[in-house]
């Protein structure tokens, strides 16, 4: 967004006193987001825990005074209620067990309306084709007949765009974000919503609050064809990041990636390990890039030493990185390939898995 538009339109929201405290709505914080995209602008406010009802009587004005704007076409406000900071007191629980409580049990996350199951893709360690993996899969459930969507969550650099050939931003309906199709897919990216340039802005909370709304306010199915599945490409890594993550994300199980090598692996373990900790089940682990260079069936022995299943392998092979980068995913272009029928069939053992 330019500097002008920015400007004009914190000033506006500024001049919006916060019902919860003395000062404007910037001033105190309450504005997590605000992109604009081709004249229509998201607006994130953040209430207090108690206290969203006054928030919620005011979005009416915010989206007023933000569409009041030279130059602004349609504004939509999303209010998310903030996390209580501290946890109800427990004075028998040492602090570091209060801690503990307070990361074992999050706030509850929302889950997305008429969305039957959110599978989420995982791995310790970026470039392993953990999105590789999710786009496919989300394509292969597809073609077994199954309503299939795919979120990309990772915020630290969205590819689901470039990988399903994706470039237009989504419509905003009835205060819905309507996902894009592609390959029979509907899909939600931050890398939609925002310019290259202001991809980094969203990284933080700001990352999160739009991960929250794409997830509860994307339309992703209907009372009478709700999505079977909806597969979320988790950002690569286990720090706070993604801890914070898969606690607002409602998981209903998760598939961790993983390349043959032992430090790949051992990054796999600790997203295992991650998984635990919140309450997670892991639905299986899967190898990619097997082969020559990598060695083969690293991950398959990890799966067994971590009493997971094993979900299958998929070989090193160009084909993928070709379909990747031309937005072209190999489960719908090359259907007959070996790596295709690998995520068909690794479809297929998790569709067993799905409500
Ligand atoms: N089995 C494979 N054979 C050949 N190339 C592959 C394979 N799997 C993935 N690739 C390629 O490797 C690169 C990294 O894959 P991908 O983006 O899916 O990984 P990632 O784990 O999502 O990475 P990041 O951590 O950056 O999100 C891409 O260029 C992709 O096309
Ligand atoms: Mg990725």
């Amino acid at each position: 967004m330019d500097e002008a538009l920015l400007n004009e339109l914190g000033q506006r929201l500024d001049a919006i006193p916060d019902p919860a405290g003395a000062g404007g709505l910037v001033a105190n914080g309450r504005i997590v987001g605000l992109t604009e995209k081709r004249g229509r602008i998201d607006c994130v406010v953040e209430a207090p825990a108690e206290g969203a009802a006054a928030f919620s009587a005011l979005v009416p004005a915010i989206k007023a005074a933000l569409e009041a704007a030279p130059g602004v076409k349609e504004a939509r406000v999303v209010l998310t209620a903030a996390a209580r900071t501290r946890p109800p007191k427990r004075a028998r629980l040492s602090e570091a067990a209060t801690e503990q409580t307070r990361r074992a049990a999050p706030v509850p996350a929302a889950r997305p309306e008429h969305v039957r199951a959110v599978l989420a893709v995982a791995s310790g360690k970026g470039g392993v084709g953990k999105s590789t993996v999710a786009v496919n899969l989300a394509c292969a459930f597809a073609r077994l007949g199954l309503r299939a969507g795919l979120l990309d969550a990772d915020v630290y650099g969205p590819s689901i765009p470039l990988m399903l050939g994706l470039t237009e931003a989504p419509e905003h309906r009835d205060g819905k974000l309507i996902p894009l199709e592609a390959w029979g897919v509907k899909a939600l990216s931050v890398g939609l919503l925002v310019d290259a340039d202001q991809a980094l802005i969203w990284r933080g909370p700001m990352a999160s609050q739009a991960l929250t709304q794409m997830l509860t306010q994307g339309a992703w199915g209907t009372a009478d064809e709700p999505l079977d599945v909806l597969v979320v490409d988790l950002p690569p890594g286990t720090g706070d990041v993604q801890l914070t993550l898969v606690q607002k994300t409602p998981i209903d199980g998760a598939v961790i990636v993983s390349t043959p090598q032992e430090a790949a692996l051992a990054d796999a373990r600790r997203a295992h390990a991650l998984f635990q900790k919140t309450g997670t089940p892991v639905w299986g682990l899967v190898e990619n890039m097997s082969g020559e260079i990598f060695g083969r069936g690293g991950t398959r022995a990890e799966a067994e030493r971590l009493g997971a299943a094993f979900l299958g392998e998929v070989s090193l092979d160009a084909s993928l990185r070709q379909g990747g980068d031309s937005g072209r995913p190999v489960v719908a272009d090359q259907p007959d390939g070996e790596a295709a029928k690998a995520f068909m069939e690794m479809a297929k053992a998790l569709a067993g898995k799905l409500r």
